[in-house]
Parts: structure tokens; sequence; C-alpha cells
């Protein structure tokens, strides 16, 4: 299995700590930051997915929006407009995992084309890429937009060969998330999945290629049987 030609990347929780919003979350409710910032998470996923079911697309950010102010509801927190605004705001600027920058950089050197196939808009995509500098890494950013469907639909997946004209197995799937992961292996792509707090990995039919528990051991294995 040494025909990988591209690598593609999930965004949030991948590349992205989306928990970076925990901070912000804790300026405007303090001591909750990360008691929202989970549920908040968790909520914008299952929005995307049951949106995605019911054929009732919104962008990532509306998601996200929907989602925080279901949180604050459900928890009881006083959401006021300007604070929902800095909030779903804190997601367009959201850090980087500390390994990435360099590991995406010993990967621009081994020569690979490097993609992004996120949930998020185009416009969120942008932000979070452009306002962490990290852009000059990539050779496409690619959103659901096209499709109108969220990841884990194989139609979302099909974009990544559309832009790269590759085929599934010669692109390698990186993922933290483990239902995302388990998605692109179903769709057929070659898949890394990246576990940085020793999760289980979902119940979903599929296992991935390779687990690492970091990004940074992703260069040592690109040529290897395993990827
Ligand atoms: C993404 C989310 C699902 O970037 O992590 O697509």
């Amino acid at each position: 299995m040494t025909d990988t030609q591209a690598i593609v990347f999930d965004l949030y929780g991948t590349l992205y700590d989306v928990h970076s919003v925990a901070q912000q979350c804790d300026a405007s409710f303090p001591g909750q930051g990360m008691r929202i910032s989970e549920m908040w998470r968790q909520k914008q996923l299952e929005y995307t997915w049951l949106r995605s079911l019911m054929g009732r697309y919104v962008s990532f950010e509306q998601a996200t929006h929907d989602a925080l102010v279901y949180t604050c509801r459900h928890l009881n927190f006083e959401l006021d407009e300007a604070t929902c605004a800095t909030l779903c705001d804190a997601y367009l600027n959201l850090s980087p995992y500390p390994e990435v920058p360099a590991t995406l950089q010993r990967l621009n050197n081994l020569g690979l084309p490097l993609a992004i196939l996120s949930n998020g808009s185009v416009f969120s995509i942008d932000s979070v890429v452009k306002n962490s500098g990290l852009q000059t890494h990539f050779a496409n950013l690619l959103s659901v937009e096209p499709v109108v469907v969220f990841k884990p639909d194989p139609r979302v997946y099909t974009l990544a060969c559309e832009a790269l004209g590759l085929s599934s197995h010669q692109i390698l799937f990186v993922s933290s998330n483990s239902w995302d992961a388990a998605g692109a292996r179903h769709f057929g792509f070659k898949v890394c999945w990246v576990n940085r707090r020793n999760n289980a990995f979902d119940e979903l039919g599929a296992t991935p290629h390779v687990i690492v528990s970091g990004l940074d051991e992703l260069p040592a294995l690109i040529g290897t049987a395993q990827v």
C-alpha cells in the first residue's frame, strides 16, 4: 500500500483544537468554559448529522450557532447576542495543535499535496486556516458546501477525489474524529486515525489502517507498508 498520492485532513479536532474556545467561554461564563465547549461541540456534530438526515442543510456556522444557543439554554446560562457573536467568532480563530505546523512542513517536504476536507463552510475553513497562518501548506481547502450535506455522507469524501483527480485508494485521509475516520474507510480512503486522548474507536463497522497518538508520527509512516 505505498501508492499514496495526497494527504487529506479533517479540520476540526484534527488539525485545530475545538476546545481552544473554552477560554472565551470561560471569560463569559466563569468556571464553565470546558463544560460549555464540550457540550457545544457534541451538539454541533449532532446538528450536522441530523440536518444531513433531514435533508435540511445549513452552513457549519449556523449549526455552530444553533448548538451554542441550545447548550446555553440547556445549562440555564443567559446568552446575549454580543456574547453569542463573540463565542461563534472564536470558532474562526481556533488554535492548531502544537505539533501541527512543523508536521505540515515535514509533509510538504515529502512532496505530497496536502488538502483539508471539512464540514466547515468555505468561509469558516479559509478563516481558521488563514488566521493561524497555515494556508501555504495546503493545495486545496475543500468544504462540504457544493454537496450541501455533511460528513460522513460519501458525497463529501467524493469531493476530495474530484478536486485532486485521484481515486480513493490513492488518498490518505487523516482524522481525529473516529466517526469521520470510519466514514472515510467505508468510502475507500486509506485512513489514519489521530488518537491524542487514548479514546475508543467508534463501532461503525470500519477500522483505520493506522493509528497515531499525534500528527508528528505521520511523516515517518508515509511510504511504509501501512500507508
Ligand atoms: C470537520 C469536522 C467534522 O472538520 O471535524 O469536518
